[in-house]
């Protein structure tokens, strides 16, 4: 079924120039971009968007960097969207990251991943909400 989620390139992945690389990542698996836009996010969009990490350990450090440079905000379609964006975005831990997928081939860290995904149609659609 053909459905929208919401993808952002980090900070770390604008300052790496890699905004090129990661959209076509995403075009190559026939998502299609519907609306994009640059921002730098205030500490309220941030934390709203990582609303469901409020309290735990990194989430200062999250805001911090999530907020440390400019992001690319992308509203995005395709066939089961949410899933295949997730696939193409690759695990959130390093030692599960296969390569071929962005964070696979792009970043050893845990926190500068380089993109974030929506993990689910629930979240797909508040996080696009924020935004869009
Ligand atoms: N244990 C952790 N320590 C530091 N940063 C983390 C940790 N877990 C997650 N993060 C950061 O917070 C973001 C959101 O976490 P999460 O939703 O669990 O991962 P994902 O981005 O894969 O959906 C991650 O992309 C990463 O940047
Ligand atoms: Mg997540």
């Amino acid at each position: 079924m053909v459905e929208e989620t919401f993808v952002m390139i980090k900070p770390d992945g604008v300052k790496r120039r890699l905004i090129g690389e990661v959209i076509k990542r995403f075009e190559q698996k026939l998502m299609e971009i519907v609306d994009i836009k640059m921002k730098l996010l205030s500490r309220e969009e941030a934390e709203k968007l990582y609303a469901m990490h409020r309290g735990k350990s990194f989430f200062e450090h999250l805001i911090n960097y999530t907020t440390s440079g400019p992001v690319v905000l992308i509203k995005i379609r395709g066939e089961e969207a949410v899933m295949n964006c997730r696939i193409v975005v690759g695990e959130t831990y390093p030692e599960k990251r296969k390569a071929g997928s962005i964070r696979g081939d792009f970043s050893p860290f845990l926190t500068e991943n380089v993109v974030h995904a929506s993990s689910s149609k629930e979240d797909a659609k508040r996080e696009l909400s924020i935004f869009f």
